[in-house]
């Protein structure tokens, strides 16, 4: 990152014109108080303890000073890129291939980027309005850990010095989020399809990714988020068989508007607009692309599984996963993902404490000579 880029703010780095300084989203809800301190739901104390027992500093755990690559910033397989082998991609001279590549990683993190903040607001809205003590507290560490993350992503965007604003579904679901009176909605769209979808995107780059920065922001992100799913997953478990069978079925019907949503408008035409490239090709190219679609597909992983242990399992929803050939991922063990989750990010730390021994034996070798 050079000085310059360093002192830019994320705004200015925006590769579109006139974004918006902030959003205003109205709220009319109630704030609960809980006058009973209600803390007795052992399994979501056991996450709030793991919560605080797990806070981290991307200040201290993650090494600053490593870069991105100059011309495939986060070493990604060229593949991932969704014009990648077609005879546009051929026709791209070497720096504008550099271009394309840079600008779909750096939309790529900006998203994640504000999706954090989205994650940031809601969690915050559920502190507010969750009816029960114990869900309060847990919300208030993911308030915590989300600003962490958007600490994180900000320094790894500002290694791009190029940013893009939040996509238009994106922003559609989370105002979705924060607009409805009804808490466990907020629940739904954030800790459900947005963290469910991140999981799944960050473990992409996270485990293909060549990059040690990129890889290490995304396990280390990823540690959180398993245990900001599992927050939802057990407080929608609790909540959602006292609900009668038509308030059930508004809740798949927004699910499964939510998840179509994301996976059909989840496209950068904003980034070909920028480098001047023909927008509908492009879109078009990124629609039939293999590695797309398994991509697209792979999303789901994190999210099916879930679905499913909350009740929310009736018929609409099972059409929507099996149109999607997505339904297959049902049956797999969560807590197991979750598990690899943590361990992968532990594997990270031992892997830099290993290389500070090395380069501090080193330090101690050249002194004593
Ligand atoms: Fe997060
Ligand atoms: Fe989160």
């Amino acid at each position: 990152m050079t000085t310059k880029e360093n002192s830019k703010t994320i705004r200015e780095m925006y590769a579109v014109p006139d974004v918006d300084p902030a959003w205003h989203v109205p709220q009319t809800y109630d704030g609960i108080f809980d006058f009973n301190f209600d803390t007795s739901r052992d399994t979501l104390m056991h996450l709030y303890q793991k919560g605080k027992d797990m806070q981290w500093d991307a200040v201290e755990r993650i090494d600053w000073t490593q870069e991105l690559d100059p011309e495939n910033p986060m070493e990604m397989p060229l593949e991932s890129n969704p014009i990648y082998g077609t005879p546009l991609w051929d026709k791209l001279s070497k720096q504008d291939r550099i271009d394309l590549l840079t600008h779909g990683q750096a939309w790529n993190i900006s998203q994640f980027l504000q999706g954090e903040q989205g994650a940031l607001i809601c969690a915050s809205k559920i502190v507010t309005q969750v009816p029960t003590m114990d869900a309060k507290f847990y919300a208030a560490t993911q308030t915590m850990d989300e600003a962490r993350h958007i600490e994180a992503y900000m320094n790894l965007q500002k290694k791009f010095g190029v940013a893009y604003p939040m996509t238009a579904p994106l922003q559609s679901l989370i105002n979705d989020a924060l607009k409805d009176s009804r808490w466990d909605i907020t629940y739904l769209a954030m800790q459900i399809v947005i963290e469910g979808l991140a999981l799944a995107a960050f473990a992409t780059i996270r485990d293909v990714s060549q990059n040690p920065l990129a890889q290490q922001v995304n396990a280390y992100v990823m540690q959180d988020e398993a245990r900001h799913v599992m927050f939802g997953r057990l407080s929608l478990r609790d909540y959602y068989p006292q609900l009668s069978d038509a308030e059930r079925d508004e809740r798949e019907e927004f699910l499964v508007d939510a998840c179509y949503h994301m996976r059909d408008r989840f496209q950068g035409p904003e980034i070909y607009e920028r480098l001047g490239l023909p927008v509908k090709e492009c879109l078009e190219y990124g629609e039939n692309s293999e590695t797309i679609k398994l991509f697209r597909s792979f999303l789901f992983q994190r999210i099916v599984p879930v679905v499913k242990d909350i009740g929310l399992w009736g018929p609409r929803i099972q059409k929507a996963y099996t149109d999607m050939g997505v339904i297959g991922f049902a049956d797999l063990d969560v807590d197991a993902l979750h598990d690899q989750d943590d361990s992968i990010a532990k594997d990270f730390d031992a892997r830099r404490a290993y290389v500070n021994s090395v380069i501090k034996e080193g330090n101690e070798g050249v002194a004593a000579e």
